[in-house]
């Protein structure tokens, strides 16, 4: 450890920098009243909400909602850890890092321990990188070719070959003037009590150095070539390395990206690098391990989004009901979890091989949020239509809502489960008082009820208009086509939503169109593609059993009203798209206006 940057250097530098300043070296600010405006870097734009305030010395971005100081600034933008963004702000104004604790000989000790570790490490990797060069390491770059990988991407990821030899690294390293003890320590070398010998750990093996966020190599975990066991071997815990705290890959997604915005966390290294071989190079792994705390804790530092990528079958069913429990205490506002579950059979390797970046990209924005995979997992092989088990649905639900930060998405599942079982949502909520809602009261709480669903569609979801909420279960499900009424006159006009609407239902009905992915990537790169992924993305919180009639009911409602949209209808649906961030043609902003000028008569 370095040490401790105190407090009162990090206030005492804060004073000294000026936002405008370092803010302004990077990005073209203009000076507006009293702020300073530009575009914003952190998402595209193309009219400036990025402002800049001297007198708060705070950056805000009224579009993305991007904001912080100058430190946070140069984390985001240069992609800098914390001490790193303040050593590079105190070097600005020539002051020196003071660190606690930096002259206590135990924290110099440990710290020279460390980098002669890390130097170890880093000399074995090179020397799996050399000796993959080498003839003998022919094999290995026949195995990662036949796998599909570039020469760029093994070089990316640095990845080796540990020849096959009991004591080929142990040599080497013997003639950097490295001990025996010391190779033992980092796991290089095994080390066998009752003969006393010792000898390479990895042999015959393709090898993947795991990188601190910094770039350092910390561990290796190393690939058989062939069907031998274990298929992977991974460095031993050491000094360094802890293999529940770190994740593969993480260094090299954010050396990818200047702005990295979802990580997706999958299993194996191949699975990492066959994503960044098709570009997707975003992609974490845990080591063998499901995703703990620590790992969470970690990324959302750096992002606001994760997305699990799960196999299809019953051990990945389990392993996502471990990152929802994990996850949940970390949901706070702002951050967005979603659960990916890939086919049976298929990792994100030979997905991405099969379907392609596109298809693979279309997945993940088709994954479930968070809502949705709680709701669905409650609800799993219950018949909600007997009271016990809604009763059993409500008390999973509420135990899960129990461990959730209060904040938006509490109170949005909490209106949800009560919307969903009939019960008042202040009677959820005054069990989540009690520490341990008992079941009786769970049970008393969810009497029968007639209309658990609303006959009326106009309940409003959010900013979504009428017609976008038929368009969005459409894509979540476009089997639901089947039970819509012949012909599409019903489709909502005056609405691009209405219009994308029979687009849509035309393409489900011409065959072939029964998944939201190909969906998707049929309208991949258009406009109506954006609009329908962003649809895709949004949470839908109806159960799944449900979905049907809820179109139902908002076809029904358009029947009803199909004439002309009524002036409120429109003006809905234009200001439910531009609350959603879209940007309104000039035709349509002059139509609003039009509009709620008439409404305001
Ligand atoms: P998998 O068995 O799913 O392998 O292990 P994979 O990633 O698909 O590998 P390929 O495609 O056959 O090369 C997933 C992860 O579990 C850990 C590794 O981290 C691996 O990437 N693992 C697996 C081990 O640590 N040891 C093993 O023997 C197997
Ligand atoms: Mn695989």
């Amino acid at each position: 450890m370095a040490g401790q940057i105190p407090q009162r250097f990090i206030d005492d530098l804060l004073a000294r920098v000026d936002v405008v300043e370092v803010v302004g070296e990077r990005v073209q600010l203009k000076k507006s009243g009293r702020n300073h405006s530009g575009l914003c870097p952190f998402h595209q734009e193309k009219s400036p909400s990025f402002t800049v305030s001297q007198d708060k010395q705070f950056y805000h971005c009224f579009g993305c909602g991007a904001h912080g100081n100058a430190l946070r600034f140069l984390m985001e933008y240069d992609n800098l850890r914390f001490p790193e963004a303040v050593e590079q702000l105190a070097a600005r104004q020539g002051m020196e890092v003071p660190r606690e604790g930096a002259d206590d000989p135990r924290a110099q000790a440990r710290e020279k321990k460390r980098k002669q570790g890390v130097n170890l490490l880093e000399l074995a990797a090179s020397f799996f990188r050399e000796r993959m060069k080498m003839p003998e390491g022919q094999a290995a770059r026949g195995y990662l070719e036949r796998r599909g990988l570039s020469p760029q991407v093994v070089e990316e990821y640095g990845i080796g070959f540990a020849p096959n030899d009991w004591e080929a690294l142990k040599r080497h390293l013997g003639e950097q003037g490295i001990s025996e003890a010391v190779q033992v320590e980092y796991g290089l070398l095994v080390h066998r009590e009752e003969s006393g010998r010792t000898y390479d750990r990895f042999r015959d093996r393709v090898m993947f150095p795991i990188r601190d966020v910094k770039g350092n190599t910390i561990a290796f975990g190393g690939r058989v070539l062939g069907d031998a066991k274990p298929k992977y071997l991974n460095s031993p815990e050491t000094p360094v390395f802890h293999k529940g705290r770190e994740l593969y890959g993480l260094f090299e997604a954010r050396q990818a990206h200047r702005q990295l915005e979802r990580v997706l966390i999958v299993e194996g290294y191949m699975d990492v690098v066959a994503l960044a071989q098709f570009g997707i190079r975003n992609a974490v792994a845990t080591l063998g391990t499901s995703t703990s705390e620590d790992h969470l804790t970690r990324l959302f530092r750096m992002v606001d989004e994760v997305v699990f990528c799960f196999d299809g079958d019953r051990a990945g069913r389990q392993a996502a009901t471990r990152a929802l429990e994990t996850v949940l205490p970390m949901m706070i506002d702002g951050r967005q979890a979603r659960f990916l579950f890939l086919p049976e059979g298929e990792d994100p390797d030979t997905l991405v091989r099969n379907e392609g970046a596109e298809g693979f990209q279309d997945r993940v924005i088709c994954a479930s949020p968070l809502s949705e995979f709680l709701f669905d997992q409650a609800a799993a092989g219950r018949d909600l239509a007997r009271i016990e088990e809604r009763e059993r649905y409500a008390s999973q639900v509420l135990k899960a809502l129990a461990r959730l930060p209060e904040g938006v998405l509490k109170s949005l599942l909490l209106s949800e489960l009560a919307k969903r079982t009939g019960v008042e949502q202040a009677r959820f909520e005054a069990l989540l008082a009690t520490p341990e809602p008992p079941a009786e009261q769970v049970l008393a709480a969810v009497e029968p009820h007639e209309a658990r669903y609303r006959e009326s569609p106009a309940v409003s979801r959010g900013a979504l208009s009428l017609a976008a909420r038929a368009l969005q279960l459409l894509v979540h499900e476009p089997g639901l086509v089947e039970r819509l009424p012949e012909g599409d006159d019903w489709c909502p006009e005056g609405d691009p939503d209405g219009a994308l609407c029979r687009e849509v239902i035309a393409l489900v009905r011409a065959g072939g169109y029964r998944s939201a992915q190909v969906l998707l990537a049929h309208f991949h790169g258009s406009q109506e593609g954006e609009r329908l992924a962003a649809l895709a993305h949004r949470e839908l919180l109806i159960p799944r059993a449900n979905r049907g009639a809820e179109l139902d009911g908002l076809v029904a409602y358009f029947q009803r009203n199909r004439q002309q949209p009524t002036r409120q209808q429109e003006i809905d649906a234009l200001l439910g798209r531009k609350r959603q961030g879209e940007t309104l043609t000039a035709e349509e902003r002059r139509r609003l206006m039009t509009l709620l000028a008439e409404a305001e008569k």
